[in-house]
Parts: structure tokens; sequence; C-alpha cells
């Protein structure tokens, strides 16, 4: 079946088909277009919101009639949260325009959900991982810990008590007057520099739990900052490569400590900031010391597109009828 992905949730207007044609096989990507409004955010350097929705609906029909084509269309999947409420409402209320109009199905999507199934789509001839999952989301909004049994069997771990791995870095990234965002700012600038000139804190590294709390390096960051007369470039590299190193330490230390309790089959790494290098490579190898097997994206499908929304429908396949279809800015696992 050809599945319709509408992404809308943050500053991306995106739209995808997908081919799918066993749950045991990656779905195929026809077209994946991905319009963003994030040069206008730069200037900002933040989102905002009501600039991020006006364009949305400026592009949506373009990215729509670029990414279908001529195509033969089964299904819509569209994003229905978390995210931006203005934003989430263009892709909702066109995917049930579509669906009315072709009366074709509809399938609501968690955007966390479509994250993960960033690893069962891309390269057909890979395969897909193997259950019981554990997966680390991290994005701008979100820094989950999630144990998956099976599709559509999901038990929250852990997750951020404050900022979000992607927020941290898009604090720190403004800290250091980087353009917007901080994340691949952070990770360009931290290639000159050296994480051993500065120390931060890696927050709740040895807590028991599996949760998270990223404002603490954030106000370290700050504090450093002050006493600092005038931030040189190599300065900021400097504090840039020991923020993303503190950043990754966390995250490395503490899903490993899931996969051992857990004892799984497969890891993967999803969201915005997994699109960083140095992330996947001390994934990669700690995980290559565990039973499991790491799975990451390609960099283009870890960060938002539609593509991973309409894969994360076929795996997770409900429809709903148009009329019940609506935005929830506040979705998350139960
Ligand atoms: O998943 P995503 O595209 O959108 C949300 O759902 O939030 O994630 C965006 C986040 C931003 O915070 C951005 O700074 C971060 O992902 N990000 C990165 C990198 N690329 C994007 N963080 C670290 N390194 C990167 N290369
Ligand atoms: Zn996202």
């Amino acid at each position: 079946m050809k599945i319709l992905g509408i992404e809308t949730s943050c500053d991306e207007t995106a739209a995808a088909v997908i081919e799918a044609k066993s749950k045991k096989r990656r779905t195929k990507i026809i077209t994946n277009i991905v319009s963003s409004s994030l040069t206008l955010h730069s200037k900002t350097g933040g989102i905002i919101p009501e600039i991020a929705a006006r364009k949305q609906i400026e592009y949506i029909i373009s990215v729509l009639e670029k990414s279908i084509k001529s195509q033969k269309i089964d299904a819509i999947a569209v994003t229905i949260g978390p995210g931006l409420i203005g934003s989430l409402l263009v892709g909702v209320e066109t995917g049930k325009t579509l669906s009315f109009a072709w009366k074709k199905p509809l399938v609501p999507v968690n955007h966390l959900l479509g994250h993960i199934y960033a690893n069962w789509t891309g390269d057909e001839n890979e395969k897909i991982p193997e259950f019981p999952a554990i997966a680390l989301i991290v994005s701008g909004g979100h820094t989950d810990l999630v144990l998956m049994k099976n599709h559509g069997k999901i038990k929250l771990l852990g997750g951020t008590l404050d900022d979000a791995a992607g927020e941290a870095f898009d604090k720190i990234g403004r800290l250091l007057q980087l353009p917007y965002p901080g994340g691949p700012s952070i990770e360009k600038i931290a290639k000159n520099g050296s994480p051993k000139r500065f120390i931060f804190p890696r927050p709740m590294l040895d807590s028991q739990d599996l949760n998270f709390s990223f404002s603490g390096l954030k106000t370290a960051v700050f504090r450093e900052i002050q006493k600092i007369e005038k931030l040189d470039k190599q300065t900021i590299a400097d504090i840039a490569a020991e923020a993303q190193q503190a950043i990754v330490d966390v995250l490395t230390k503490k899903t490993i400590k899931a996969v051992e309790k857990h004892n799984v089959k497969s890891v993967l790494l999803c969201g915005g900031v997994s699109a960083n290098q140095k992330l996947r490579n001390e994934f990669e190898e700690k995980i290559k010391k565990t039973n499991s097997k790491f799975f990451v994206p390609p960099k283009n499908l870890s960060t938002d597109n539609a593509a991973i929304i309409a894969t994360a429908a076929f795996y997770n396949y409900k429809e709903v009828p148009f009329e019940r279809v609506t935005a929830n800015q506040e979705l998350y696992f139960k």
C-alpha cells in the first residue's frame, strides 16, 4: 500500500509517500519533501510559533503536490502531536480534508512514534530491528527512553525532568551566540575545540532511575560565560566541545543502563539530536560491547520529515474517522 504522510508539528512543512509491503521489511520511500522556515527563525534565535504556522499554510499545497505527483494513495497518515498547536492544525486539517475529499482512511500518528519508526524505513535491504528494543528519542522537545516489546507495545522508562537534550543544545548555542538551531552549530564548532579546558556537570549520570536533567548544564555554561571577558572563537569552540561531550556522556550511559537492565535485542537512537555524529559514534562503540544491535537512521531521517510518520502509521495501522481526529499538542506515550 502507498501511504501519504503529513508532518507539520514544528517549523517544517513535510509530506512524503511511502510504499509498504510487509511488516517484515522496511518501508520504501518514494518521495520525501521537507520545506522549512528555519532561516526565518535563525534570525530570532528560536522558533516564533505564529510565523512557523503562517509559513506552513503557505507551503503545504506545493509540498503536497511535489510529494504526491500523480500517485494513487491508499491512506493518509498525519502527525497529531506533540508540537506547536498552530503548526499541528495545518497538517491535521489538511489530512482531514484529503481524507474527506478522496474518501481514503486517515491514520493519526504520534510524532515521537514517527521518530522511532525512522528505524523501519530507508534502505529496504537493511534488516528491521528485532524486539524487545530500547529506543532513545532525543529531539528539541523530548528526551525519552522507551521499551518496545512489539509494535504498539511501548513503555516509557524515563524522560527529562526539565530541558530536553535538543533544547539544551539550542539554549547553549544561544549563550554562545551561535546560529539557531544550536545542535548542528555546536557540533560544527566543537570540532575545533577541546573538551578538556572546561568541566561541566553530567546531570543525573549516576542516579538510579532512567530520567534526565539538562537545565543544570545550561546554567553551568551560563556561569562560565559570565566569568569570561571576551568570548573568542577558541573559547566558544572549547565550551561547545565540553557541553556536547557532557550531553553525549549522559545520553549514552543512561541508555546502556536501560539496555543492560532489560536485555534487549535492539537499541534505536532517533530524533533530531541523533543527527549528531559524536553521539552516533559513542552509541555505536558502547553498544558493540553489549548483546544488542544498534540502529540509527540516516541523518536526513533523524530530523523531522513525513516518511517516518507514514512508516509509523503502517506498523501501527489504526484508521480513525476524520471527524474524530484532532490535534493534541501535549500528546505523549501513555
Ligand atoms: O526531531 P527534531 O528535528 O524536531 C523536534 O521534534 O523537536 O529535533 C530538533 C532538535 C533541535 O533541538 C536541534 O538543535 C537538534 O535536534 N539537532 C541536533 C543536531 N541536528 C539537530 N543536535 C545536536 N547535533 C546535531 N547535529
Ligand atoms: Zn521531531
